[in-house]
C-alpha cells in the first residue's frame, strides 16, 4: 500500500484530546532538534506535514498524524531544551510519560538520537524507560548525512554503549535530506504491524 493521504488529526495538549479508536500508533521520542518532525515528513513524502523548526523547543504538544487511516505517527514533545523553565520541563515530562504509559494504541516508541553526538543523560533515561516499559528499544540515528562515512561506525558504537543497548537492539542510521534508511524503516513498521497482528502492509514509499 502506497501512502496516498497523511494528515494531522490533532495537536493534543491534554489526554482527553487523544483520538478515541483502535488505530495502531508509533511514537517518536527524542531531544528537541534531533529531527523527529523532519523524519515524519520524509517518511510520508511530505514537506510540511509535521511542523519543523531550526529553533528548538517548538513542539510543546503531542501531534497525531493519520497515515491513510491505517496507522498514526505520534510526534512527542522534544526534551532537553536548555532554555525552558523547570516547571515547564516537568510538565513536558509528565505529558510524555502519561502518553507512553497509558496509551493502549501504542505499538512502539522509537527513540531518535543525533548521530553526531554522544547521547545525553536524558536520552539514556528515556531509553532505559522505554525498555523497562516493555517496548523493543528501537533507535534511529538521525542526520547521517552530517557524519563522514569512516566516522559512522564509531558513532554508532558510542550510541550503543552509552544507551546500554543489547547487541540485538535495532539501531538504524537515517538521513532526511538523502532519505537514507527510509525503506528499512518502513520494513520495520511492517514487521511490527505483523507481529502485533495487524493486516496492514506498506509498500516502499
Ligand atoms: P522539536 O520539535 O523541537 O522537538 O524538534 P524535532 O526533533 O522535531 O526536530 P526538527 O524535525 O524540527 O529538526 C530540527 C532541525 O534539524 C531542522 O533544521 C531540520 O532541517 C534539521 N534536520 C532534521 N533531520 C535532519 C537530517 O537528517 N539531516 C540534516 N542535515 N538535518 C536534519
Ligand atoms: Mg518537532
Amino acid at each position: 500500500m502506497k501512502i496516498a493521504n497523511s494528515k494531522i488529526v490533532i495537536s493534543a495538549a491534554w489526554k482527553e484530546q487523544w483520538p478515541d479508536d483502535k488505530i495502531p500508533e508509533f511514537a517518536f521520542a527524542g531531544r528537541s532538534n534531533v529531527g523527529k518532525s523532519t523524519l515524519i515528513n520524509m517518511l510520508v513524502n511530505r514537506i510540511k506535514l509535521a511542523y519543523t523548526s531550526s529553533r528548538p523547543g517548538k513542539t510543546r504538544i503531542i501531534n497525531f498524524y493519520d497515515i491513510d487511516g491505517k496507522i498514526r505517527f505520534v510526534d512527542l514533545p522534544g526534551y532537553g531544551f536548555a532554555k525552558v523553565a523547570k516547571t515547564e520541563k516537568a510538565k513536558w515530562g509528565k505529558m510524555i510519560e502519561g502518553y507512553l504509559s497509558e496509551r493502549e494504541n501504542l505499538i512502539e516508541v522509537i527513540l531518535l538520537v543525533d548521530l553526531r553526538h554522544k547521547p545525553s543523560l536524558d536520552d539514556v533515561t528515556m531509553y532505559s524507560w522505554i525498555k523497562t516499559m516493555g517496548f523493543n528499544g528501537i533507535v534511529i540515528g538521525t542526520k547521517a548525512d552530517k557524519v563522514k562515512r569512516a566516522q559512522l561506525p564509531k558513532n554508532l558504537n558510542l550510541i550503543r554503549k552509552t544507551l546500554n543497548m543489547d547487541s540485538d537492539d535495532y539501531l538504524l542510521p537515517m538521513s532526511s535530506p538523502s532519505k537514507r534508511g527510509k525503506y528499512d524503516f518502513w520494513d520495520m513498521i511492517n514487521q511490527l504491524l505483523e507481529i502485533n497482528g495487524f493486516e496492514i502492509k506498506f509498500e516502499k514509499q
